[in-house]
């Protein structure tokens, strides 16, 4: 393993990001672990199949399960299927269950494993950027309710979270750009030296530069996300403060997918975000959004609106994290310097 960050809460090791070569690299993370399940989105299967014979060849797979993945079938259902599954299978209490794709399987996943016998471990390889960045790294898991994203879940911490960016490869570009959305979002709340460099590499991607000729750049800029991720985690598991930042441009984001799916628009998360992150900054600073807008539209990312300010506001209310009308929004100072704001819905759209 190249890296490793730890995610700890008061010196109690809680996961472990780690760094792969390939998928091949889980027979190493999951050595200390008993009987292994994988859940794979089927779109992920040639990833999958790879962790299956790396885990075959130690002799302690168990099962091997699809699920098809969409944002639709985020629910508690999907999640009962797997549930059945392990039950069928024969997982027991010591059995740990690897989830093999993007956010939407590590989060369904991740919650089932939690509830199976009163919870099981789990642990990750995401296949997506967005994954490797944010969904995979932190412990939040759960399924849409009602047409309300995230709604039903827990926080509960992956054993680990094995990361090889060579699955990037294969990624399709909008898919790409959605992760690279939360990239940028990572950078702007902790910048490291890493925001400018991230917006020269995803331009150069967006303008036709290979993922696999820029690996190297990419690999690090994912780790030092995923370590600043880790680090907010450590300090704020369960939301109660800090962890608020990483929704940085989120209120937004998920009233624009909500309207989405409500007109049967095509908006990925990645893309609602990056329009949410430029709608956050204009709620401080114009020029600032200005230049974040020129930056993510080099990296090949929407940032206008795509319904009246107006018909937003409905949306944003029903958001889990809406309080008496009023939401806890993260506004940027200047990049890598994000504070939150309590603020009413109407006040926050008055303003865009
Ligand atoms: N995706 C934001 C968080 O994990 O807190």
């Amino acid at each position: 393993m190249q890296d490793v960050i730890e995610i700890r809460e008061e010196g109690r090791l809680l996961s472990r990001v780690l760094s792969g070569a390939g998928v091949g690299d889980i027979a190493a993370a999951a050595a200390p672990y008993g009987r292994i399940w994988i859940v794979y989105d089927a779109n992920a299967a040639v990833h999958a199949r790879k962790a299956a014979q790396a885990l075959e060849a130690t002799g302690r797979l168990a099962a091997v399960g699809p699920i098809s993945v969409s944002e639709e079938g985020k629910t508690i259902q999907t999640v009962m299927d797997i549930e059945d599954w392990l039950l069928e299978s024969g997982a027991d209490r010591d059995a740990l269950l690897l989830a093999v794709g993007g956010g939407i399987t590590t989060d369904m996943a991740g919650f089932a494993a939690s509830i199976y016998k009163r919870g099981i471990r789990f642990a990750f390889i995401p296949t997506t950027l967005l994954a490797q960045v944010d969904a995979a790294i932190g412990g939040k898991t759960g399924v849409n309710f009602k047409s309300l994203k995230n709604m039903v879940g827990v926080i509960r911490q992956p054993e680990f979270t094995l990361i090889c960016p060579d699955v990037l490869e294969t990624l399709p570009a909008r898919d790409f750009r959605s992760g690279a959305a939360e990239l940028l979002k990572t950078f702007i709340i902790e910048d490291g030296g890493n925001y400018e460099k991230a917006v020269a590499l995803l331009g150069d991607i967006a303008a036709g530069a290979s993922i696999a000729s820029r690996s190297e750049e990419l690999r690090r800029l994912i780790f030092a996300a995923a370590a600043v991720k880790a680090g907010v985690v450590s300090r704020d598991q369960f939301e109660n403060g800090e962890r608020r930042k990483l929704n940085l441009g989120h209120t937004f984001a998920h009233a624009i997918e909500w309207l989405s799916r409500e007109q049967k628009r095509d908006i990925t998360h990645g893309e609602a975000v990056a329009i949410g992150i430029i709608a956050a900054a204009k709620l401080t600073d114009s020029s600032l959004a200005d230049k974040l807008r020129s930056d993510f539209e080099a990296a090949g990312l929407p940032t206008a609106l795509p319904f009246p300010a107006k018909s937003l506001e409905a949306a944003m209310l029903k958001d889990k994290k809406a309080e008496g009308g009023k939401v806890h929004f993260v506004l940027i100072r200047s990049i890598g310097d994000v504070f939150i704001e309590d603020m009413t819905v109407a006040e926050a759209i008055s303003k865009l």
